[in-house]
């Protein structure tokens, strides 16, 4: 009897075979399966840091995040007297620190948040200015609110290491 083939009865009807019915059984248990289970790749969401568009994503943003503060009225200042040079490495020093930050594979090539700005007695109002340019930034390279709310929320760990000055 060949057991890939149903039965035939003789009659114009035909009964499936075992093997018939446990194929039938194991290929919709997969089709199921299938449904039921996402792709691995969708079912772990993507890391911030690839969700910001990876390395260039990241450095794109910290350049137009850094050309604001250089120039803004109230911040600005702070940074008179760098050459081109410590504004370069301004940005690559922040470039690492949000790739980082954000799960991507660099180094930190700053030093600690407290060290840098301690002492310069930064005001809350300074630290919003500052946080209000990287939100124009993202808005401006159409980052989506969750990343917004992602990336912001770990700049905002670093507020303590930076203000001085509560209330102004
Ligand atoms: C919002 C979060 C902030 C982050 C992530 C950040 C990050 C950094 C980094 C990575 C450096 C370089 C540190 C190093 O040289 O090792 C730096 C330096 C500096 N930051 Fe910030 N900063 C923040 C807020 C601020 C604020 C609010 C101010 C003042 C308005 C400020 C003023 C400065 C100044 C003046 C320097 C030193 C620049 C130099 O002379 O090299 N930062 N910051």
């Amino acid at each position: 009897m060949n057991i890939s083939n149903p039965i035939s009865t003789g009659m114009g009807r035909y009964i499936p075979s075992a093997f018939y019915i446990q194929s039938f059984c194991i290929s919709t248990a997969l089709v199921l399966f299938m449904l039921a289970v996402p792709p691995f790749a969708e079912a772990q969401e993507k890391s911030l840091y690839e969700r910001l568009g990876g390395y260039d994503g990241i450095s794109a943003v910290v350049d137009d995040f850094a050309a604001k503060l250089f120039t803004d009225e109230v911040v600005g200042p702070r940074f008179f007297g760098m050459s081109d040079d410590s504004r370069e490495g301004f940005r690559q020093k922040n470039k690492n620190l949000v790739c980082r930050a954000t799960g991507g594979p660099c180094k930190v090539i700053s030093r600690p948040a407290a060290v840098t700005h301690g002492g310069l007695g930064i005001k809350a109002s300074e630290f919003d200015v500052v946080a209000n340019h990287l939100i124009d930034t993202l808005n401006k390279f159409n980052v989506p609110e969750k990343e917004h709310e992602e990336l912001l929320a770990i700049i905002g760990t670093l507020r303590p290491d930076i203000v001085e000055v509560e209330g102004e």
